[in-house]
């Protein structure tokens, strides 16, 4: 049972985008189970968004959710003290197994070492002419469409993310029919791993639900385990490698003291990984994005102004990337209003005071950037839509605590870079190529499971210029 959405209004010139209204208090048990089925923000009440710490208790589990800041770095800083939870790990399981986003301790710190060359500087550079050929892509599919009728933008997000990450990772588009088993695929799999989560928090048995989110793991798997195949098999039989992408870097990868390459099941959690991490985030907050930009005409026609003045029609070279400040800010304003990790978990593993609270071992401590980003203490008016907030020498703090959707210390997001990158390029194709109207009366709701998406899609018109 959802909450009604605040939000989604104009007032006094200033957009403020759809969330659900915080209950006034706490919830029973029940009530928590109830929303909690669907979406866990639909379980926040109204204090959790100022309170420095506060604790829920489930038949299954004692959680504990951080905001204040002081804590919120010492827990991410604390990659073993505080690794990510157990529970986590086994929902992720299906999807990325043993991979360097669920891994802990020194295995983690080996799988990281593994695979940060793929994402270095110089390779994103490399990435680039990819992400213009996917985004040269999106633009044309857009065009296809009826203008007079509106388009549901949030399978359209997930096609040309997915594209980029195919093409990054394995040199080839991604066709469509590909792209929407992906979308159907991992649609399935959050509902289905949301649901075994909240039996497992409750002792209930898993009622087949987990069995569901492993074989809707399957389908998105076999999409891309034949490419990974045939590149590992080729590499291992001693061919040249056919391509500079990410999938080279990752089967060039040595473990720092052995010098082992990864083995084959090794290879598909860290493709699998990269995959789902990389596209289902990016996706989620690009259309968020189209959206908030379709509401506010006016921060549109700015960035429309600017895209123009620095790369006219031309392809979204690195230097103008760079310098598309009001771009990036609409994406950063985005990703603080919608973050797609809302709620980042980890496992108490030794007894630990935090503030008045006693942790035991195997509590799970929560760091949600959904509510660190909307705490009125952490940013003014935290709920509207203002990407400008982001040039104010007054949020640098802000900017630098108490904004965290890539993460924060060393688990901090490995594809920061990429995704920034990828969505300047993206966004920018789109806005000086279309007008973007919101449909009057058709506001999205914000449903937060594995990641944040919108319930049931979001419409937009789009008129070529
Ligand atoms: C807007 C887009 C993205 C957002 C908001 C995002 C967010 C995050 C967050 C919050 C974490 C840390 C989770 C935690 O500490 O519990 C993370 C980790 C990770 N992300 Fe991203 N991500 C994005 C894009 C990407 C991309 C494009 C890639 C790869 C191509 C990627 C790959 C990863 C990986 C591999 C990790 C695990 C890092 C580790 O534990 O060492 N992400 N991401």
């Amino acid at each position: 049972m959802a909450l009604p959405n605040i939000g989604g209004e104009h007032r006094d010139g200033r957009f403020t985008p759809p969330f659900p209204d915080p209950h006034p208090k706490k919830s029973s048990l029940f009530w928590r189970f109830v929303r909690g089925w669907n979406s866990w923000i639909h379980v926040l009440f109204a204090k959790s968004y100022t309170m420095k710490m506060g604790e829920i208790h489930t038949p299954g589990l004692h959680m504990y959710i951080a905001n204040e800041l002081p804590l919120v770095r010492r827990i991410m800083a604390d990659w073993r003290a505080f690794p990510k939870h157990h529970l986590l790990v086994r929902t992720l399981g299906p999807a990325i197994g043993n991979s360097v986003f669920s891994a802990n301790g020194d295995d983690w710190a080996t799988q990281r070492a593994m695979i940060n060359p793929a994402f270095q500087q110089t390779a994103l550079g490399h990435t680039l002419p990819m992400m213009q050929a996917a985004a040269n892509a999106l633009v044309e599919r857009l065009r296809a469409y009826d203008p007079s009728r509106s388009v549901d933008i949030d399978p359209l997000m997930t096609h040309v993310a997915a594209d980029v990450i195919f093409r990054t990772l394995f040199s080839v588009p991604l066709d469509a029919a590909g792209a929407q088993r992906i979308y159907r695929g991992f649609n399935r799999f959050q509902r289905h791993a949301q649901s075994a989560s909240m039996m497992r928090f409750y002792r209930l048995p898993s009622f087949g639900f987990f069995n569901r989110s492993r074989r809707a793991a399957a389908a998105i798997h076999a999409v891309f385990q034949p490419i990974v195949q045939a590149r590992y098999d080729a590499y291992h039989a001693g061919a040249a490698a056919p391509a500079d992408d990410i999938l080279a870097a990752l089967l060039a990868a040595r473990h720092p003291e052995s010098g082992r390459p990864f083995t084959f099941d090794e290879l598909m959690g860290q493709v699998s990984t990269i995959f789902l991490a990389g596209h289902e985030t990016s996706a989620s907050a690009m259309s968020w994005t189209l959206y908030c930009l379709a509401e506010d005409q006016t921060t549109q026609a700015a960035v429309r102004g600017e895209v123009e003045a620095i790369c006219g029609d031309g392809p979204i070279a690195a230097d103008a990337i760079r310098r598309l400040s009001l771009t990036r800010n609409v994406f950063r304003e985005t990703l603080r209003l919608y973050p797609p990790v809302a709620f980042m978990p980890r496992e108490v593993t030794c007894p630990t005071q935090m503030r008045d609270k006693q942790l035991a071992p195997g509590a799970m401590l929560v760091v949600s950037p959904w509510l660190i980003q909307r705490n009125e203490d952490n940013w003014a008016c935290p709920h509207a839509f203002d990407p400008t907030r982001f040039d104010d020498a007054a949020n640098r703090a802000a900017m630098r605590e108490a904004w965290l959707p890539f993460g924060a210390g060393p688990r901090t997001c490995v594809g920061q870079g990429f995704a920034m990158q990828e969505a300047v390029v993206i966004l920018a194709s789109v806005i000086r190529t279309f007008d973007l109207a919101p449909v009057p009366g058709d506001v999205p709701e914000p449903v937060s499971r594995l990641t944040l998406r919108p319930k049931n899609g979001i419409r937009l018109r789009f008129t070529p210029r």
